[in-house]
């Protein structure tokens, strides 16, 4: 079978690890990716021999490669003249520009969590709608912090068909390459409540009623949440066995903050470089096994979420979804991760 040809326009924090996560892949190919303008993060796409475009036609933009030593292979258009499906990693609010670009060239396209539902009317994460999503134009893989909401909470409503959640976001102030955000030594609430994220998951899981705050805190390392879960009467579930099934559960990882001595953030992403990660980069959602509990019909728990990448493999199994060559999600998430491991243990 022919690989999959992914553009990627947007090659920054997401796009680079888009492309290495399909690059690891057998069933698929990076035909390119874009930078606005020659910039040190070229010369990535150039040692991993991903053909470099330009994020605009101007003939001008394209010709500022060349004068830094880069060759740029054309414009946007030229990149969606090859590709089958682009992965849109622009800045967030972005979507509406170049969703025109990707309808007139015909070629399918996934957004990610910056652009809102109503761009695509249809969103993804892979274990709660990835059927959904088969053969369709276009989607967009939800935010970090929704798909970190939808690991955990999808499997426990498969297990008790109905829950209501209220949820706490304590947000990253910025990534730790951008040097642009805050706050670096304030707490800020998001005012707007309830905050979109929770709400967010039902997007991809209408089922499931949530409501969400979120805060601003001074760090720019993970995300964490403090949920509240009310399952219904009769769920049959106990803390050990709700532990034990987010053991099973692909892209979850469960560890304990006492025995483990992983009580922070900080620690979950030492684990994530002694592990081996590229950028120390954990895809998993962490889940503090001690931090769990079952209180009646009332569950109690922390994760935390690399806001970075978490995103990453779903993207992966977003691709086999639109272009309808995998419908089961687990299938696509086993072969995307385990292909996904394959490549940093020998690259
Ligand atoms: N960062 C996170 O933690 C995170 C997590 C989940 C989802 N997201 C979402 O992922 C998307 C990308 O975020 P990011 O953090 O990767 O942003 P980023 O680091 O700022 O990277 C954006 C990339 O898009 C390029 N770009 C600028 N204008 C463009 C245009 N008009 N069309 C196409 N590309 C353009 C930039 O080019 P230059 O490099 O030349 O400037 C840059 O490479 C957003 O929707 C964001 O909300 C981000």
């Amino acid at each position: 079978m022919d690989k999959i040809k992914v553009g990627i326009n947007g090659f920054g924090t997401i796009g680079k690890r888009v492309a290495d996560a399909i690059d690891a892949q057998d069933d698929m190919v990076v035909v390119g990716v874009t930078k606005t303008g020659p910039s040190f993060g070229c010369k990535l796409a150039v040692k991993k021999g991903f053909p470099l475009y330009c994020t605009s036609d101007d003939q001008e933009k394209i010709n500022s490669f060349s004068n830094e030593g880069y060759k740029c292979n054309g414009g946007i258009s030229d990149l969606l003249s090859v590709s089958q499906v682009v992965v849109d990693c622009a800045p967030g609010k972005m979507g509406a520009e170049n969703l025109e670009k990707y309808q007139s060239a015909g070629v399918k396209y996934i957004f990610q969590g910056g652009e809102k539902h109503d761009l695509t009317g249809l969103s993804y994460t892979s274990s709660a709608n990835h059927i959904q999503n088969l053969n369709a134009r276009g989607t967009r893989v939800v935010s970090c912090n929704t798909t970190g909401l939808s690991r955990t909470l999808v499997p426990l409503f498969d297990q008790c068909g109905s829950l209501k959640v209220e949820c706490t976001m304590i947000r990253r102030a910025a990534d730790p390459g951008d040097s642009s955000k805050g706050p670096i030594n304030a707490i800020k609430p998001v005012l707007k409540v309830p905050s979109h994220h929770g709400p967010d998951v039902m997007t991809v899981k209408p089922e499931i009623e949530i409501n969400s705050l979120a805060v601003a805190v001074p760090t720019t390392i993970m995300h964490v949440h403090s949920i509240i879960a009310d399952l219904p009467e009769g769920h049959g579930l106990s803390t050990d066995s709700i532990i034990r099934m987010w053991e099973q559960t692909p892209r979850v990882i469960v560890m304990n903050g006492s025995k483990d001595r992983i009580s922070t953030t900080a620690e979950v992403m030492e684990m994530a470089r002694d592990i081996g990660r590229k950028w120390g980069d954990l895809h998993e959602i962490f889940v503090w096994e001690d931090g769990v509990k079952l209180v009646g019909n009332r569950l109690y728990y922390f994760q935390a979420i690399h806001q970075e990448s978490d995103v990453i493999p779903e993207n992966v199994d977003c691709i086999r979804s639109l272009m309808g060559t995998e419908e089961d999600w687990v299938k696509s998430a086993n072969k995307t991760d385990e292909s996904i491991a394959r490549y940093y243990s020998t690259s």
